[in-house]
């Protein structure tokens, strides 16, 4: 083997070694070529084995060289490690890098129903005027829904075509009303409650829910009449619909209450009707066993769904039980 034969293949070898090493760019594909440049059989190895059939004067040149190459190709491996990791490094870092600036992933926060906010909101009203909230079954015995209001049994609202019955004694309660009764039977006068609830009736049109929300009110005392019954609604309305609002009596009727009124309210430049009152039946007193000479009570029940639809000017009462959250993200 000629000087010159050699030199070249060396220098070829580390010029592909060159190209090779600075192409890598990952320390898996560097120490494979770590392994073939300089393994136990890399092509460097390789010629350290020629050693032994060159003449005694070759040796120690070639010895030279081919120690130069190892240690140019080891310092070439070495520079290379030092890059990649370097980027390697850079690149962990990217992957964890965050950007403050950026806007969070949003997690949509839901709310109250439209009905229930105006419910809560209603019973805040009366329970600012002195009256507690009480519940009653959504299941009633017709006892409490129509003979203990004075309702006899030859009345239409009794019919099996306006109320769901469950047997000939019960039946999903057809207004909030009987909670009239449960209360006064568990407690003594005087007193005053609203009851919100559901009622059920066969009703369905743009109106009318066959479920739907009342909520009852009763204030029993010596000495309560219409001009109380008048303030509360009034106070109810203005705080409910704004210092505008105004309301109107006019004479109705309704078996539990002797005289009854219809209430409108006025509000947007017109009346609407939204609820039924009156002053408590002697005969409902007697039925709960309170002395109708000695108390007086006032009663009114409305519907919570009328009240939003007033407020809201909800044109469809079934809008408001659809969940469709077009019509609810409204509120
Ligand atoms: N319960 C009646 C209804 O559902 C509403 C009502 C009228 C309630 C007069 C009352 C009242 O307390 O005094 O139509």
């Amino acid at each position: 083997m000629s000087n010159v034969d050699y030199r070249e293949e060396l220098e070829n070898i580390l010029k592909e070694a060159k190209c090779e090493i600075e192409k890598t760019d990952n320390s898996k594909d560097l120490n494979d070529l770590r392994v073939k440049y300089l393994g136990k059989s890399g092509i460097v190895t390789a010629l350290m084995k020629k050693l032994k059939d060159l003449t005694p004067e070759e040796r120690p040149n070639f010895g030279k060289v081919v120690n130069e190459l190892r240690d140019s190709i080891e310092t070439l491996l070495e520079a290379q490690k030092e890059k990649i990791s370097e980027t390697e490094k850079m690149s962990a870092y990217q992957k964890l890098w965050v950007d403050p600036t950026m806007p969070g992933a949003r997690r949509s926060v839901g709310h109250a129903h439209i009905l229930t906010k105006v419910q809560k909101e209603l019973e805040d009203i009366f329970i600012s005027m002195g009256f507690s909230v009480v519940e009653g079954p959504e299941i009633e015995e017709s006892w409490f829904n129509f003979d203990a209001l004075n309702t006899p049994e030859w009345h239409p609202a009794r019919d099996s075509h306006d109320s769901f019955y469950i047997d000939d004694k019960l039946l999903l309660r057809t207004h909030t009303s009987p909670v009239q009764v449960r209360t006064m039977l568990s407690r003594k006068p005087p007193l005053a409650i609203v009851s919100p609830g559901r009622v059920y009736r066969r009703d369905y049109d743009a109106t009318h829910l066959p479920m739907f929300t009342q909520m009852e009110g009763l204030y029993v005392d010596h000495d309560v009449t219409v001009r109380h019954l008048k303030y509360f609604l009034e106070e109810f309305a203005k705080r409910t619909l704004g210092e505008s609002a105004k309301i109107r009596l006019r004479p109705s009727f309704f078996p539990f209450t002797e005289p009854s009124f219809e209430v409108d309210i006025y509000f947007n430049n017109r009346w609407f009707e939204v609820l039924g009152c009156g002053m408590v039946h002697p005969n409902v007193f007697k039925n709960v066993g309170y002395d109708p000479e000695e108390w007086r009570g006032l009663a009114f029940g409305f519907g919570v769904e009328r009240i939003t639809m007033v407020k809201y000017g909800v044109k469809d009462i079934r809008d408001l039980v659809r969940n469709d959250l077009r019509f609810l993200e409204n509120w």
